[in-house]
């Protein structure tokens, strides 16, 4: 019989939860499940971003949790860091597997690798040559500390080679969150019901009511307040035609409050909800005429989903979503939103295809290759 190995896994925020679930998932079929630590760094600790989330993708319930909360950057990295210090002199771990792009994942694979504990990174290799997203740092810094890098794309492992990893740690295994889209598909909760629990408009909740789906919540685009403002004003003007459905993260929920422009969250034609729970979103994003987004896993499910998706950043880390996908960069000028959102009303939406390995199985060809190579090792 093969030794034992343990891993400790690491989620922080919403993202993180979509991408370990199918994760969790394969490493407990081919492991004792003990021998799988889950630690919650507590990055996110809002109800809404959080206990829903874990429930409905079916995430076991953490056996650790570290319950940092909200800080500068600094201080978040710096508190994860050290209250997650003493779980690996406990657990005494084979590896730490560490997804996506957040403080949380930094933080910790930087606290393993100073300790010569193995590091996992799940999404490795994305970049948006952006180094004021704070996400771009932590996808350098967390690469260069890993062992083992899962990549998504392509230009990932591409990326990654250009960067001094060495070939031979890199493995191309398709995408995580795409896993749990299609695990989770059946029981995605139809948009007409989530419309109608928040009191949304009738003719939007109608069999084919015509909606955008907006989410934001990048500091570049919430954080400046005349930056907010002329977005508002954008959406305000395409809400006119198109009525706008916005569940709203609570770091824009604040920066609106803060800049004087929470009449957008009344305005008529939008129809501001909280943040969602998963299958609440699924439902919302496949029946959407059009995603106006920010976010880099939003970008992913829309490809994944076949609907178009008008990214409002200047660059995108995910670029198969545009060569292969339904996803198009605008920026965050005005009139080219306003224009993209013409397009795509009128029909000319990208219909895309699904990319390589973006078929549901990520998760396990992860497991399979981890363990192959822990015990390896
Ligand atoms: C974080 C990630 C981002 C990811 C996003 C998904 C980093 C640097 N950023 O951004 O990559 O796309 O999660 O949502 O790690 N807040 C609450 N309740 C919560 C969590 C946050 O009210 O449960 C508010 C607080 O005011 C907090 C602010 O949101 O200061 C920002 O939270 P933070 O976790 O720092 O970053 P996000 O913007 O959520």
């Amino acid at each position: 019989m093969r030794p034992r190995k343990k891993i400790v896994c690491v989620v922080g925020t919403r993202p993180n939860f979509v991408k370990m679930a199918p994760i969790m998932r394969a490493l407990k079929d081919g492991m004792t499940p003990s021998d799988v630590v889950l630690v919650h760094t507590g990055q996110h600790y809002d109800e809404a971003m959080n206990a829903r989330l874990f429930e409905q993708l079916h995430i076991p319930a953490p056996d650790i949790r570290l319950d940092v909360g909200s800080a500068t950057h600094a201080v978040q990295t710096a508190e994860i860091m050290r209250r997650f210090e003493p779980v690996l002199d406990r657990e005494a771990p084979d590896c730490v597997l560490v997804v996506g792009d957040v403080n949380s994942t930094l933080a910790c694979a930087l606290v393993a690798a100073k300790k010569g504990i193995r590091v996992v990174h799940v999404e490795a290799g994305l970049r948006s040559g952006d180094r004021s997203m704070p996400e771009e740092i932590n996808r350098v810094l967390t690469d260069q500390l890993s062992d083992r890098l899962y990549t998504t794309e392509p230009a990932a492992t591409d990326n990654l080679i250009a960067e001094g990893i060495a070939p031979a740690a890199i493995v191309f295994v398709g995408n995580v969150m795409i896993d749990t889209l299609m695990h989770s598909r059946s029981s995605a909760v139809p948009a007409s019901q989530t419309l109608t629990a928040w009191g949304a408009p009738s003719e939007l909740s109608a069999p084919n009511g015509r909606f955008a789906l907006l989410t934001l919540h990048r500091p570049s685009n919430v954080d400046e307040p005349e930056a907010l403002r002329r977005l508002v004003e954008t959406f305000i003007s395409i809400s006119r035609q198109l009525p706008i459905v916005f569940p709203v993260h609570p770091r824009t929920r604040s920066a609106l409050e803060s800049s004087g422009l929470q009449y957008f969250l009344e305005t008529p034609g939008v129809t501001a909800l909280p943040p969602l729970g998963y299958r609440e979103m699924l439902g919302l994003m496949a029946s959407a005429t059009l995603v106006l987004t920010d976010s880099g896993g939003v970008q992913e499910e829309t490809t994944a989903l076949g609907v178009p998706c008008l990214t409002i950043r200047e660059n995108t880390e995910r670029p198969i979503t545009i060569s292969e996908g339904t996803n198009t960069l605008v920026g965050t000028d005005p009139a080219a939103i306003r224009q993209a959102v013409a397009l795509v009303v009128s029909g000319g939406g990208k219909s895309g295809r699904r990319p390589l390995l973006w078929d549901g199985k990520a998760a396990e060809r992860i497991a399979r290759d981890l363990l192959q190579w822990l015990h390896e090792a």
